[in-house]
């Protein structure tokens, strides 16, 4: 089958053989055929770039449903199955006044996957809120519980991108939200420029996800439109000492501070001022907004996005001498 439907960059490749499973007990028996040596895990599909066909057996996990337990007056825990959408699962969150995701709002992908790269905007992470989750041994199919500690969540990366890699797949994740006393986060500069535009002077849990969507909506392109993985790169963190040597070059170059000794540079403007930011190639190319994002505009083979990724990180590495790394999944 064509596996367009089931990537966010819209590539289409074709995959030998493909399951969808929809629950735990389907999971392991489909793990369990010795037919199949190569196995590909499919979440959400929205942070990978298929280069190729799929000589494996591609397992969709569609396990659904949410539960709420240990609730108190102030916190409740919420355990979402892996095949949950994430937007549905923060909506979901919001509606019912579960504070601690609202920031997360419009992230592409589904619950299951999103623990695998820590994912994070506006100030807020995936680890802030993660209080653990339930993962399948893929070569013995023994269930795994992951405290945050053990997932050794880093800036888009855990244990799940190092040491575990490949080897298990998250059936759930349980989260710890709060129902009273909502710690907003809304120190992230264009959030709070959102909530100004929108006259919004003390804001709810509802406000700041209605400002990430619009701000979202501004930046980023919508992948049922225009084919992408969202960031295809990471932000690089550098020395101090090889930042000051670039500001004297480019004195405009932005920066987060990270620890005493390094900062974080946004790749956006790296590849911005390379000169390829709204570079079209034919049917792929640098969205217009986000020069961090690369985009499908109809028919892209992943080998072209990957060639031009290539392009970008070799500019970049001339230009300013700093390594950028791809955050996408390269298949
Ligand atoms: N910038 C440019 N040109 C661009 C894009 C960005 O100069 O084309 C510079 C600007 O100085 C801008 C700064 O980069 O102020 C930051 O831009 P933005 O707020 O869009 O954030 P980012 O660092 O580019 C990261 C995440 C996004 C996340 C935003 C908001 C990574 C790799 N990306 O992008 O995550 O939404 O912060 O928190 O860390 C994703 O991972 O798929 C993703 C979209």
């Amino acid at each position: 089958i064509s596996l367009k439907p089931f990537n966010t960059f819209g590539i289409d490749v074709r995959a030998d053989h493909f399951v969808s499973v929809n629950s735990v007990e389907e999971l392991k028996s489909v793990l369990s055929l010795q037919n199949y040596t190569n196995k590909l895990i499919l979440g959400g599909g929205s942070n990978m770039l298929l280069t190729k066909d799929v000589n494996a057996l591609v397992i969709h996990v569609n396990l659904k449903g949410i539960e709420v337990f240990n609730e108190n007056e102030h916190e409740v825990y919420v355990k979402a199955n892996a095949g949950e959408n994430w937007h549905e699962f923060v909506l979901w969150c919001i509606n019912n006044n579960y504070g601690g995701v609202e920031n997360l709002s419009l992230i592409p992908g589904n619950v299951g996957t999103a623990p695998i790269q820590n994912i994070g905007a506006y100030g807020v992470e995936l680890k802030d809120v993660f209080h653990s989750c339930e993962a399948i041994t893929v070569e013995n199919s023994s269930i795994v519980n992951f405290t945050n500690d053990d997932c050794n969540f880093g800036y888009r990366n855990s244990i799940f991108k190092q040491q575990a890699k490949g080897k298990y797949i998250i059936t759930s994740v349980t989260f710890k939200l709060r129902k009273t006393n909502h710690q907003l986060n809304i120190n992230y500069g264009t959030i709070a420029s959102q909530l100004k535009a929108m006259q919004i002077g003390s804001p709810t849990i509802q406000d700041i996800s209605k400002a990430v969507i619009a701000i979202r909506e501004s930046k980023l392109p919508n992948p049922k439109e225009i084919g992408n993985s969202g960031s295809f790169f990471k932000n690089p963190v550098i020395s101090k000492t090889a930042f000051n040597k670039l500001l004297a070059n480019f004195e405009d170059i932005p920066s987060y501070p990270v620890s005493d000794t390094e900062v974080k540079i946004p790749a956006g403007w790296l590849i911005e001022k390379a000169g390829f930011k709204g570079k079209r190639f034919g049917d792929f190319g640098v969205h217009k907004n986000q020069a961090l994002v690369l985009v499908n505009y109809g028919n892209a083979k992943g080998e072209d996005i990957l060639k031009l990724s290539k392009l970008i990180q070799n500019t970049v590495n001339r230009l300013f001498n700093i390594n950028i790394e791809a955050e996408v999944n390269i298949i």
